[in-house]
């Protein structure tokens, strides 16, 4: 019998590497790519793998109950992985309702269309939520975040996705769901959108545009290439226990200054501009309202219980990136036309 999973949010950043990954490595598996197609969802991203015999699409949005409903009617799945979120936490400032929909509500949509799908019949079901490192909050110098650190989500976007982590726990211990849920750190790569940090310096570089630093620059992320976190998604999604929770990081923790000052390196050496001249764009600007200090996430968990590493050096991965960006200026200049224009504006109206 050849396996269904669908895969929600499957157009955007992460979810179309990972729908890649499950396609090309598993021509045995059915994947149907769910997506709305927001302003974050782009059909583009597959463009290599969307006539593959195994690969569909649906657009439908998760928080339309009846047409999550009418799917699942009317398609029986072994699994489903969950990516379909509102992602930025800039947009979740400006309007938090966006984000209860679909990542609240949206989730819970599709926890009760699973459930009344497989009917207390669990054999060989999984449902795969995807979360954050945000949930955990925010961390001082010290320390870094495990699966077991109390929640303590700080943004409309972090406390939507709590929630969401929350509900599937819930569904788990009230009705026996068979859920994992894994929390990862920031991702990098090809396909993200211009409103998160490196793409959108990228383009600015590029275009010779003030990149915008909120604050002093000296918040810290820990990135981890996306294509490690879509190898982790596989390897969660086929070996962990039901009812497990695994974090993914990279173990790669740069404040935002040190990370834009090295992209403008890189920019420069690529572009052919002298040295130090992207860096002259770096423009320090008011800072995001409850900006989370530090995130660093412990990952020993999976790499001990199931053997996953990530594959690349950050040096090497941010390189890949910047080349993937600048050979594919289609992707950057289809993306950035329209409604992009109109968020950057507002955005960073005294930039
Ligand atoms: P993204 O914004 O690039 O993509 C989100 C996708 O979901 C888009 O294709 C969009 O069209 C779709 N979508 C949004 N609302 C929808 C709705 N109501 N119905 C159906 N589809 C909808 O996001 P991303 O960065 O790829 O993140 C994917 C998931 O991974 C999210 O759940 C996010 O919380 C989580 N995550 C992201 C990061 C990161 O660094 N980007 C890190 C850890 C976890
Ligand atoms: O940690 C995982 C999270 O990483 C994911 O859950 C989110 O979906 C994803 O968007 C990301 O959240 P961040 O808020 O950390 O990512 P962002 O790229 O927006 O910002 C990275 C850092 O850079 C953060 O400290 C804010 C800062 N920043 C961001 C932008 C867009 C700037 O200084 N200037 C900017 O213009």
């Amino acid at each position: 019998m050849r396996k269904k999973i669908l895969i929600t949010g499957g157009a955007g950043f992460i979810g179309s590497h990972v729908v890649r990954l499950f396609v090309n490595k598993y021509p045995d598996y059915d994947i149907v790519n769910l997506d709305a197609l927001t302003y974050a969802g782009n059909l583009e991203n597959l463009s290599d793998i969307d006539r593959k015999p195994n690969y569909s699409f649906v657009k439908i949005d998760i928080t339309n109950e009846a047409a999550i409903n009418e799917l699942f009617k009317n398609t029986i799945f072994d699994g489903v992985i969950h990516l379909a979120a509102e992602s930025h936490v800039d947009r979740s400032i400006k309007d938090p309702l966006a984000f209860i929909r679909t990542n609240i509500i949206g989730t819970v949509n599709l926890l009760n269309a699973a459930r009344s799908q497989w009917e207390g019949n669990y054999t060989g079901k999984r449902f795969y939520h995807i979360s954050t490192d945000e949930v955990y909050g925010s961390l001082g110098k010290e320390g870094m975040f495990v699966e077991t650190t109390p929640y303590d989500p700080r943004s409309p976007y972090s406390a939507s996705k709590a929630s969401s982590d929350h509900l599937v726990r819930a569904y788990y211990h009230t009705y026996g769901l068979p859920v994992v849920i894994s929390n990862c750190s920031n991702n990098y790569g090809a396909n993200q959108f211009p409103e998160k940090l490196i793409p959108l310096a990228i383009n600015n570089i590029k275009h010779r545009k003030p990149i915008p630093i909120y604050g002093k620059g000296e918040n810290i992320r820990d990135w981890l290439w996306v294509n490690d976190h879509a190898r982790a998604i596989d390897v969660i999604y086929h070996q962990a226990a039901v009812g497990e929770t695994y974090n993914i990081g990279g173990i790669n923790e740069w404040t935002n200054i040190d990370l834009i000052r090295t992209l403008c390196e890189i920019m420069d050496r690529k572009l052919g501009r002298s040295a130090g001249e992207s860096a002259q764009l770096i423009t320090f600007v008011a800072d995001r309202a409850g900006h989370d200090l530090r995130y660093a996430i412990d990952s020993s968990k999976l790499q001990r219980d199931l053997g996953w590493q990530p594959s690349l050096q950050f040096s090497e991965g941010l390189e890949k990136t910047v080349d993937w960006y600048l050979e594919d200026e289609q992707w950057l200049a289809h993306v950035t036309s329209g409604d992009y224009q109109k968020y950057y504006e507002k955005q960073y109206e005294n930039v």
